[in-house]
C-alpha cells in the first residue's frame, strides 16, 4: 500500500490532458454484455474501477483485451454466472451488471454494490424499474436475485432523479419487448454516452439527455466501436486546481458545456477562464472571492466537485457556504482539511468555509474518491509536505495522477506505507 506525498506551494503551469469519463466507463463496460459480438471502447481511463469490471466480465465468460486505452470485449460466450460476493462489492457501479445481465439473460445474482461511503445510497429506483419491466427481485444475504420470464416495456416514473437508475433501466429495457418510457430521468452527459453506445449496438433510444427517455426494445444487439466522452469531473478537478495554484493551466480534451456551472462559479470568484472547443484555459488570480454553491442534478453544480471546490474556497476572502442537496453527508473531507488549518464548520447539509487561510501540510486520509481530490488539491495549496493515505479511493477515479500533476510543475510522489502506518490504517 502506498501514500501520496505532496510538496505544496508551487505554482502550476502547462497542459493536462483529461482521460475518458469514469462514470461513463463503469456503465459502458457492463453494457457490452448486451451485445452478441465484440465491442470496442476507446479512450478508457487507467483507473482501478475499469480493472475490476474487466475481471468481472472475465468471471462471467467474457474475453477482454486491453491495449493502451482501448478495451475490446467479446461477450459471445458469457453466461449468467452469479456474482454474489468478491469484486462486485468493491465498486458502486457493479449495479450496472444487474441491468445488463437481466437484459441479456433475463436473470442475474449480484452482490449489493460497494463504492464511496457518502451516506445512504439506496437502489430502490433501480429495483422499481426492473420490477416494472417484469422482473421478480429478492434480496438474500446481501445479494440481489433478479429473474424474469420475459421483460416487457413499461412506463417508469423515477421518484428520485438518479443517474444509476436511469442507466440501469435503459440497459434492461433495450432488450425488453415493446416500449419503455423513463420519466423524470437523469440528464447527465454519461447517460447520453451510454445511450450512444447502445444505439451503435442496434438499440432504439430517443431522448437521452432529457428527462423523458423512450426505448423500443430489440431482439438482439451487435458489436461496435465507441469513443468515450472526456471525464468532466476530472477536468473540473484540474480547473479547480488551476484556479487555486495555476499560472496558466490548459485543460485539454474537455467538453466545456459539461462544466458550465463550475465555470460560472469560478468566474464569480474572479478566476480568469477561456474556453475553446475542447480546451479550457484557467488562470488563478491572487485574490479569490468567497461564493456559495449548492449541488444539484445536471446541469447544476455537480456533487462530485463539491469536495474539491471546498479546498479552493479556503483561499477565498470571506465566508462561503457549500450545500450538498444530493449527498447530505458528503463532508468527510472537512475534518482532514481542518487538520491542514482550514476554518470550516459543518451544519446539516452545509459546510461554511471562512477564508482566506494558508493551509499547512499534514498527514491526512482520503475517506472516499472526491475527498481524496479535495486533499491532493489542498496539499498542493499548502505550505510544506502533505501525506495522503487512502490512495485506493483516489486510484478509482484519477488516471495517472502523479504524472499529470508533475507535468504541471507539481512535486508529488508515491511512497510505500510504513508498517506503523499500515497498522494505524487497519485500526481506523
Ligand atoms: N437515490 C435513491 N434511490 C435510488 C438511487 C438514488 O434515493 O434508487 C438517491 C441517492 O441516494 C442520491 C440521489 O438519489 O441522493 C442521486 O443518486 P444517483 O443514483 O444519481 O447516484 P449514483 O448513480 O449512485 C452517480 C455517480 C456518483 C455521483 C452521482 C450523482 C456513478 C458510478 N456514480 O452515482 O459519482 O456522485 O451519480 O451525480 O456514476 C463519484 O464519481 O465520485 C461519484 C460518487
Amino acid at each position: 500500500m502506498e501514500k501520496l506525498k505532496i510538496a505544496g506551494g508551487y505554482p502550476l503551469k502547462g497542459t493536462v490532458r483529461v482521460s475518458g469519463a469514469k462514470n461513463s466507463a463503469v456503465a459502458l463496460i457492463p453494457a457490452t454484455i448486451l451485445a452478441e459480438s465484440p465491442v470496442t471502447i476507446e479512450g478508457l481511463p487507467d483507473i482501478s474501477d475499469v480493472e475490476i469490471l474487466k475481471d468481472l466480465l472475465e468471471e462471467i465468460g467474457g474475453t477482454v483485451r486491453i491495449t493502451d486505452d482501448e478495451m475490446t470485449v467479446d461477450p459471445s460466450a458469457m453466461i449468467s454466472m452469479p456474482l454474489p460476493n468478491g469484486k462486485v462489492k468493491k465498486l458502486r457501479a457493479s449495479y450496472y451488471l444487474m441491468g445488463a445481465m437481466l437484459g441479456r439473460f433475463k436473470k442475474a445474482v449480484i452482490g449489493l454494490p460497494g463504492g464511496c461511503h457518502l451516506g445512504p445510497r439506496p437502489i430502490d429506483q433501480h429495483i422499481k424499474g426492473f420490477e416494472a419491466l417484469g422482473a421478480q427481485i429478492t434480496n438474500e444475504q446481501g445479494a440481489i436475485y433478479l429473474r424474469a420470464d420475459e421483460l416487457r416495456g413499461a412506463r417508469i416514473y423515477l421518484d428520485v432523479v438518479s443517474v444509476g437508475a436511469t442507466i440501469n433501466i435503459m440497459l434492461a429495457a433495450v432488450r425488453a419487448k415493446g416500449r419503455t418510457i423513463i420519466e423524470n430521468a437523469a440528464k447527465e452527459p454519461e447517460i447520453i454516452d451510454v445511450a450512444t453506445l447502445l444505439t451503435n449496438m442496434g438499440a432504439k433510444i430517443k431522448g437521452a439527455g432529457t428527462d423523458v427517455i423512450r426505448i423500443d426494445g430489440v431482439d438482439s444487439l451487435h458489436g461496435c466501436r465507441h469513443t468515450i466522452i472526456p471525464d468532466r469531473i476530472e477536468a473540473g478537478t484540474y480547473m479547480i486546481l488551476g484556479a487555486a495554484m495555476g499560472e496558466g493551466v490548459l485543460i485539454d480534451n474537455v467538453i466545456p458545456q459539461h462544466l458550465e456551472s463550475l465555470i460560472a462559479k469560478l468566474r464569480e470568484m474572479g478566476v480568469n477562464i477561456e474556453s475553446g472547443d475542447d480546451q479550457v484555459f484557467v488562470n488563478g488570480p491572487s485574490n479569490l472571492k468567497a461564493v456559495d454553491i449548492k449541488t444539484l442534478v445536471y446541469p447544476g453544480f455537480p456533487t462530485d466537485l463539491q469536495q474539491p471546490f471546498t479546498a479552493l474556497l479556503t483561499k477565498a476572502a470571506g465566508s462561503s457556504v457549500v450545500t450538498d442537496t444530493i449527498y447530505g453527508a458528503r463532508f468527510k473531507h472537512i475534518d482532514e482539511l481542518r487538520r491542514m488549518n482550514a476554518n470550516i464548520k459543518v451544519e446539516g447539509r452545509s459546510a461554511i468555509i471562512n477564508g482566506p487561510i494558508q493551509l499547512h501540510g499534514a498527514k491526512v486520509k482520503a475517506s472516499d474518491l472526491r475527498a481524496g481530490a479535495a486533499l491532493f488539491i489542498a496539499g498542493l495549496m499548502a505550505e510544506g509536505i502533505t501525506e495522503v493515505t487512502g490512495l485506493d479511493h483516489i486510484d478509482r477515479g484519477y488516471s495517472n495522477l502523479v504524472e499529470k500533476l508533475n507535468g504541471l510543475g507539481a512535486t508529488v510522489w508515491r511512497e510505500a506505507l510504513t508498517q506503523e502506518e499500515l497498522e494505524h490504517l487497519k485500526n481506523t
